[in-house]
C-alpha cells in the first residue's frame, strides 16, 4: 500500500515536470477570482466610480483604501449585487456581474458600512436568521454560531441586540456576513468605530479566516489596518485606482526619498521651518501634521539633511527619520493627506 503510494506520487510528479506550460495555464485561469473590468457609477451626473479595473486573487487579502468619498463602498455595493452598475462589468469566479449576478450571490458574504442587525432580536437568533436564509443545516448552523459569537466576544448575551453597544453590533454584523462560509467575503470598513482592543480581536480574526483560504476584500480609510493585513492595496481617490501594489511595491514605486519629521515647540518657529523647507530644490514636500509637527519629503539622502536642512531650520524641538507609509504615498499622489 505504501509502496504503491510512493510510486504514485513520483509518476505524478513526473508528468506534473514534464507539462510545465500546461499546469502554468490551468493554475492561471484559477488565479484570480475577481476581474473588475471599467467598472463605473454614476449618481446624477457624478462619477462616484470611474472606470475601475482590478483583478484580485483567490485567498488573498485585497484592500481598498482611501479617504472618505472616494468611492469605496459605491465599488463594494457594485461587486456585491446591491448596485447596477452604470457601466464595464467583473468576472466574480466564473460568473459576470452583469448577466449572472443570481449565481454570485451564494458565493458572496457582505459586512456593509452601516450596520444592519435586527434589534429587537438576540445575537444568535440575528446570525441563525441569516443562515437559515443561505438554507444551512440547523445543527450546523447553531454550532457555527456558536463557535464565531464566541470568537467576536459576544457569545451567551441573551437580551435583543439594541441592548448593544455600536462596537459589538459591528461584531455581530460580521459574524452575520460569513456564517455561510462564503468563497469571498466583502468587508466595508470592518473595523470602523470599535476600539483599539475589539480592533485587535477583528483583524486577528480576519487574518484567521483568510488563513481558511477565503478570499476577502476589505475598505478603510485607516492606512494602519490597510498596512496590517493587505496582500495587495489599491488606492482609490475621487472615484479612481491611483496606485496599486503589495505594501512593498507601493513603497518602492513611491521612493522619491526620505521622510522627516521635526516637532517644535512654536506654531511661529514651524512656519518659519515651513517657509524655508519649501524653498529648497531637494525638499519634495512639506505637510503640516497636529501637535506642531511637519513631515518633510525630501531626496539626497544624510547629504541634503545635514548639508542644507539642519544649517537653515534652527529651534526644533525633536526629529525622527523613517520609511514612506501608505499616507505618505497617498500624500505623494494626490497633494492630499487621507484623513483630510
Ligand atoms: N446613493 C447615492 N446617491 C448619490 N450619491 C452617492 C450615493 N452613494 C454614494 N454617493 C456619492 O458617491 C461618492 C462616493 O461615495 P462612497 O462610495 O460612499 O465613498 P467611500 O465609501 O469611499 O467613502 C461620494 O461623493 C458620495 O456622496
Ligand atoms: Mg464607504
Amino acid at each position: 500500500m505504501i509502496i504503491n503510494m510512493n510510486v504514485s506520487i513520483k509518476e505524478k510528479t513526473q508528468i506534473e515536470n514534464s507539462h510545465p506550460s500546461q499546469l502554468y495555464e490551468t493554475d492561471h485561469s484559477n488565479e484570480y477570482i475577481i476581474e473588475v473590468q471599467d467598472l463605473t457609477k454614476s449618481f446624477n451626473g457624478l462619477k462616484a466610480v470611474d472606470g475601475i479595473s482590478l483583478k484580485i486573487r483567490k485567498g488573498e487579502l485585497f484592500s481598498l483604501l482611501g479617504p472618505n468619498g472616494a468611492g469605496k463602498s459605491t465599488t463594494i455595493r457594485m461587486l456585491t449585487t446591491v448596485l447596477k452598475p452604470s457601466n464595464g462589468d467583473a468576472r466574480i469566479t466564473e460568473y459576470s456581474l452583469i448577466k449572472e449576478k443570481s449565481k454570485i450571490k451564494p458565493l458572496i458574504g457582505v459586512c456593509p458600512q452601516e450596520n444592519v442587525v435586527f434589534e429587537a432580536l438576540t445575537a444568535e437568533d440575528n446570525v441563525e436568521f441569516v443562515g437559515r436564509m443561505h438554507g444551512m443545516n440547523p445543527a450546523d448552523l447553531k454550532e457555527r454560531t456558536k463557535f464565531l459569537l464566541e470568537k467576536m466576544n459576544i457569545a451567551g448575551r441573551k437580551k435583543a441586540t439594541k441592548t448593544f453597544s455600536g462596537g459589538m453590533k459591528r461584531r455581530l454584523n460580521l459574524v452575520m456576513s460569513l456564517i455561510h462560509q462564503p468563497q469571498i467575503l466583502f468587508l466595508d470598513e470592518p473595523s470602523a468605530g470599535l476600539d483599539p482592543q475589539a480592533r485587535r480581536l477583528v483583524w486577528d480574526f480576519i487574518k484567521e479566516l483568510k488563513n481558511t483560504g477565503m478570499t476577502i476584500v476589505l475598505t478603510t480609510h485607516d492606512m494602519i489596518e490597510a498596512d496590517a493585513l493587505s496582500d495587495h492595496i489599491a488606492i482609490m481617490d475621487q472615484g479612481k485606482i491611483i496606485a496599486f501594489g503589495t505594501l512593498d511595491e507601493l513603497k518602492s514605486g513611491s521612493s522619491n526619498g526620505n521622510i522627516l519629521e521635526l516637532s517644535f515647540s512654536t506654531r511661529k518657529a514651524l512656519i518659519k521651518a515651513k517657509n524655508t523647507l519649501t524653498q529648497m530644490k531637494n525638499v519634495k514636500s512639506v505637510k503640516e501634521m497636529q501637535n506642531n509637527k511637519l513631515t518633510i519629503s525630501f531626496s539626497g539622502g544624510i547629504e541634503t539633511f545635514k548639508q542644507e536642512i539642519l544649517p537653515n531650520v534652527d529651534s526644533f524641538k525633536s526629529l525622527h527619520f523613517r520609511e514612506d507609509s501608505l499616507e505618505d504615498i497617498f500624500l505623494k499622489l494626490t497633494g492630499r493627506g487621507l484623513r483630510d
